[in-house]
């Protein structure tokens, strides 16, 4: 992990689904920033527990709340925000991370299949994000900890540009995410909310263990990543901490992919 240096001291960020992979490093990054960090679950409190517990006896973060949440359900996003803002104050940045696939080939998807991945991962972000930007029109600038009224940064992922034949509800709810992320930054930026999209390539996580944990599909799958190495979530914590601070203020209604160059489709390299 890159050396912290406070870039979010005084600031509370709820960091979706960060149990465990991206949310995980995301949570501990932004907290070695110095801010407050709301890391939120849906079915792994013991883990929860343990970034929370990481960041709390970590000298240089903020404190760390645990809170149970199914992002697609209102009532439970409405309850993990006035939880925050209760404990906290207020909210400064949202990451809406989680996200989950269930992977089918598309004629033989089940609509269940289809409609908890769009719920999770696309009908979850819009609630996180609504939620976060109702908090920051109401409580207004904080001068001192930010240039902008309020941070939302969607986790989508290189699919919402590349097409994933087997995973079509998931590269579906991505490819969405993104005009939802610039629709936000088209209706929010002159209110000095910055929205953005984090899109990572393949990060080595549970999600994505079926591949990494046999040498022959980790040969085939480094083949489409031209710089010869799976992320790490590290790699994804260190860019979102940036990405939530003022030193990339003026970065707005963008999705940054940090994917080793898997959207150059490398498949190119040598033929076409
Ligand atoms: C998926 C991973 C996959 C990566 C690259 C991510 O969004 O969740 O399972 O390895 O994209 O295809």
């Amino acid at each position: 992990m890159q050396k912290p240096n406070k870039r979010l001291e005084n600031q509370t960020c709820i960091v979706t689904g960060s149990s465990s992979g991206i949310g995980k490093a995301v949570a501990k990054a932004m907290g070695s920033e110095g801010a407050n960090i709301v890391v939120n679950y849906h079915s792994s409190k013991e883990k929860a527990e343990e970034v929370a517990d990481w960041i709390e006896k970590n000298s240089s973060c903020g404190n760390a709340l645990v809170i149970k949440c199914d992002v697609s359900k209102e009532d439970d996003v409405k309850n993990m925000f006035n939880k925050t803002i209760d404990y906290f104050g207020t909210v400064d940045v949202c990451v809406a991370n989680a996200g989950m696939q269930i992977d089918h080939p598309l004629h033989e998807m089940p609509l269940d299949a289809w409609q908890k991945v769009i719920d999770v991962n696309l009908t979850g972000q819009f609630l996180c994000a609504k939620e976060a930007i109702i908090e920051f029109l109401k409580r207004g600038m904080r001068k001192d900890v930010s240039k902008s009224l309020g941070k939302i940064i969607h986790m989508s992922s290189v699919h919402e540009e590349i097409p994933w034949a087997g995973h079509a509800n998931y590269a579906a709810s991505k490819g969405a995410l993104l005009m939802l992320m610039e629709s936000i930054c088209q209706e929010y930026a002159p209110h000095k909310v910055r929205c953005n999209s984090l899109a990572p390539g393949a990060i080595k996580t549970d999600i994505n263990k079926e591949v990494w944990s046999s040498e022959k599909e980790l040969e085939k799958l480094l083949k489409l990543i031209p710089y010869k190495r799976m992320g790490v979530p590290d790699d994804i914590g260190s860019v979102a901490s940036w990405l939530a601070s003022d030193e990339s203020e003026y970065i707005n209604g963008t999705t940054i992919f940090v994917d080793g160059g898997m959207t150059c489709y490398p498949g190119f390299a040598t033929n076409g």
